[in-house]
């Protein structure tokens, strides 16, 4: 399997419990290399930006209210199959949904504040990496 690079991102419902070093614990546990992290309050543009994607779903407009209402934790993770593993050690986007043992199951507390996020393919990830990292930054 290919070692691939997936963006990640602990949410303000993280940051502001003080779980981000729980939650890089269960990643680096999983086998995965944070190789750049970086602790950051986006600003309203900058998660309209982030996820622009979403820009006309209904929930777009609460998802980056929230998203800029406190520091979030922006992070390159590395390893095999990192994209659809980290999907699966997140699990799915509403916590209620989440399989037990799955980052969103133990800590998300909502859909909105489901403490984590991780990119869902190859061509978002390198986009989503780029987005927040220039190449220099991430140390392999
Ligand atoms: P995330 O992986 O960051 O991608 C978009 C976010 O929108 C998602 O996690 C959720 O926190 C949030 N969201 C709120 N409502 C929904 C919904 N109905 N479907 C998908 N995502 C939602």
């Amino acid at each position: 399997m290919a070692i691939e690079r997936t963006l990640s991102i602990l949410k303000p419902d993280a940051t502001t419990r003080n779980i981000t070093g729980k939650i890089n614990a269960i990643f680096e546990e999983n086998g995965f290399r944070i190789i750049a992290q970086r602790r950051v309050l986006l600003t309203r543009s900058e998660t309209e930006r982030f996820y622009i994607i979403h820009k006309e779903r209904p929930f777009y407009k609460d998802l980056c209210d929230f998203m800029s209402s406190a520091p979030v934790v922006v992070q390159v993770l590395e390893g095999e199959n990192a994209i659809l593993k980290n999907r699966a050690i997140m699990g799915a986007t509403n916590p209620e949904e989440a399989a037990p043992g799955t980052i969103r199951a133990l800590f998300g507390l909502s859909i909105d504040q489901n403490t984590v996020h991780g990119s869902d393919s190859a061509a978002t990830a390198a986009q989503e990496i780029a987005f927040f990292f220039k190449e220099t930054d991430i140390v392999g």
